[in-house]
């Protein structure tokens, strides 16, 4: 019989995983201090309940499978996907469909090898310590982990100078479940020490309208099929937007609606209210590509001029910003910077320069100077 994970939380400074400065926009239109709560009332609990990435979710269920027949720790797992995917939830799901504890560090608190030896230690047999943001660990940190991950042994440094000595210290076999962004960021070293490498994509608009019916259900709000495949449609493919756009348009409803229902229509007014457009966009995404056209005439401009421009951090930009954008093909990434693609001036609604005259200023800058 499966156990119930514990929670545990050892981290010296801020416990609370999942949630670091990259994944939470400035101006993220759908953002309200309910979200939280939401994410964790609507996160899934098993793998079953787990929608769409069917290609992920079968190797983990094969290794899962594979790990329970040998008796077996599971080897390490490294998530990558952009924010609001389902890293977090795969990382909870996977312990509690083993039946072990769950350990929860992000990353950028975890700032000495200190901060992260109590989980280390603490970590029971087969038990998974989830490290979210695995990318922000600062390099002494990371040395620390190699031997912790390849020989579950710590080496700790006692004293300075002609009394330092180090101890040996060895731990239970347990598993790290690492989250990132970024898969680029991450060392080769770190990244090597994973076994099992998965990336999450966005999600198609079906299983974003599965998961926003069920989590409606969940909130036991109704909805139409139009409106939980609008909101589907103007998610950016990923869940946690979705649920945002769901707790938001449930607002909306409960005002306008006898029975609190979320039909079509309040889907449709609530979104452009939110000022969600067709594609999804939302102000700050639009935004950017505005600043792109009016400051920098459409590229090619280096994230930081554009960080800089917006008074965004170019983390949030790179996390939050750019991944949907670069998907749908309106901007493009180049070596000498980000450029508006042809789509991306379609959409702003504006002429796409001829060949060669890029660089020239669309002509209400010009008023400018
Ligand atoms: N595959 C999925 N099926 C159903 N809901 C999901 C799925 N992935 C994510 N969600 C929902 O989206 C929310 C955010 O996902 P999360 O795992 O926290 O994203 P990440 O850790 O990648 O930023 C979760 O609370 C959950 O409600
Ligand atoms: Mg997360």
């Amino acid at each position: 019989m499966a156990r119930e994970p514990v929670f545990q939380s050892n981290a010296p400074q801020d416990p609370i995983p999942s949630k670091g400065p990259a994944e939470k926009p400035l101006l993220d239109s759908s953002f309200s201090p309910d979200a939280d709560l939401f994410d964790e009332q609507l996160r899934p609990k098993r793998l079953d309940q787990v929608v769409g990435q069917r290609k992920v979710v079968n190797l983990i269920r094969i290794m899962l499978d594979a790990c329970k027949k040998r008796g077996d720790t599971l080897g390490h797992l490294l998530l990558d996907g952009p924010p609001g995917i389902g890293k977090t939830t795969l990382a909870t799901v996977i312990p509690q469909e083993l039946g072990v504890e769950l350990q929860i560090a992000a990353g950028p608190a975890i700032t000495a090898p200190k901060d992260l030896l109590p989980y280390l230690t603490n970590a029971s047999h087969g038990s998974v310590l989830f490290i979210d943001e695995i990318h922000r660990l600062p390099p002494a940190v990371e040395e620390f982990l190699y031997p912790a991950m390849e020989d579950f042994r710590v080496d700790i440094a006692l004293g300075d100078g002609l009394n330092a000595r180090t101890i040996n210290m060895q731990l239970k076999p347990f598993t790290v479940i690492g989250a990132t962004t970024r898969a680029g960021m991450l060392t080769a070293p770190l990244r090597d020490r994973f076994p099992y490498r998965e990336h999450l994509d966005f999600y198609e608009t079906e299983d974003l309208t599965e998961i926003v019916r069920r989590n409606a259900k969940k909130l036991r709000t109704s909805i139409s099929t139009e409106a939980a495949m609008e909101i589907a449609r103007r998610s950016q493919g990923t869940p946690r937007k979705a649920n945002n756009l769901l707790m938001r348009t449930r607002d909306f409803a409960t005002l306008q609606d006898a029975n609190g229902e979320i039909t079509d229509a309040i889907a449709k007014e609530a979104l452009h209210m939110l000022e969600i457009d067709g594609l999804g966009l939302e102000r700050q995404d639009r935004r950017y590509m505005e600043t792109l056209y009016n400051v920098f005439a459409g590229g090619p401009a280096g994230l930081s001029s554009l960080a800089h421009s917006m008074s965004v951090p170019p983390d949030t930009l790179e996390d939050d910003v750019e991944p949907f954008l670069l998907r749908t093909g309106l901007i493009q990434r180049t070596p000498r910077g980000r450029v508006l693609t042809a789509n991306g001036y379609e959409h702003l609604g504006k002429a796409y320069p001829l060949a060669g005259t890029q660089a020239v200023f669309p002509s209400n800058q010009k008023k400018l100077f």
